[in-house]
């Protein structure tokens, strides 16, 4: 991969970080609220936080306060136990939504892997009239699903297809507001469709161009 840019940064030698992208030669240091501080004290307003997720700003008090009850307690006992805080949490979440169990997993992507999981072993327990599990899932051109392999696969963002060839098999992709491109890809094989409810990362061209002229 390309020599990085941000080698080093005044007095931070970057050498031991892995190349992922480009970034600007500045350190955070600190971060409340929407504000992020860098190493040189210079205060930016944050518009991003993660990328499109953790959008609870930086160091809030309750998290926190939080953190540091449980830490005091117990921090991760083997997910083969059970341990109260997520007891509680599922708990809250099946109360206040239409799902009926709760799934924790440590990003949007294994999230995702986590219900492509699901998805195939329901199309393994259900398998279509020629006795083969039913595995494919319709995802979408310009789709973003993750960085793992698998959802690399499904997404259909330009170049990802030969960025780690070959891909996990099973994601043929549909275009976005061609419901005739979706009922095309359904075979005997079909087991699901997934997509983003809410587009933030694959972005969509027609909809940019709404947007932008809206
Ligand atoms: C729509 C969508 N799916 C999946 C992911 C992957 O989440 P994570 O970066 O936590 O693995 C993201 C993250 O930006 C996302 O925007």
């Amino acid at each position: 991969m390309n020599k990085p840019v941000d080698l080093n940064v005044d007095q931070y030698n970057t050498d031991a970080l892995l190349y992922i992208t480009n970034r600007p030669p500045l350190v955070f240091t600190e971060g409340h609220g929407m504000w992020l501080t860098d190493h040189h004290g210079k205060r930016y307003l944050d518009w991003l936080q993660g990328w499109a997720v953790n959008c609870l700003g930086h160091s809030p008090q309750c998290i926190q306060d939080a953190l540091v009850v449980q830490a005091k307690k117990v921090i991760n006992p083997s997910p083969a136990f059970y341990n109260e805080p997520s007891i509680h949490l599922a708990t809250l979440l099946t109360q206040h939504s239409c799902f009926d169990k709760v799934f924790f997993a440590n990003s949007g992507a294994e999230a995702n892997e986590g219900a492509i999981k699901l998805a195939r072993k329901w199309g393994k327990l259900n398998k279509n009239a020629t006795g083969d599990n039913r595995y494919e899932i319709i995802t979408f051109n310009h789709s973003f699903h993750g960085r793992t392999l698998a959802t690399m696969s499904a997404s259909g963002k330009a170049g990802w297809d030969t960025m780690f060839a070959p891909q996990v098999p099973g994601f043929p992709k549909a275009e976005l507001n061609d419901l005739a491109s979706v009922e095309a890809l359904i075979t005997d094989k079909t087991v699901a469709v997934m997509l983003e409810p809410v587009q933030g990362e694959g972005i969509h061209p027609f909809c940019a161009i709404q947007w932008h002229f809206a």
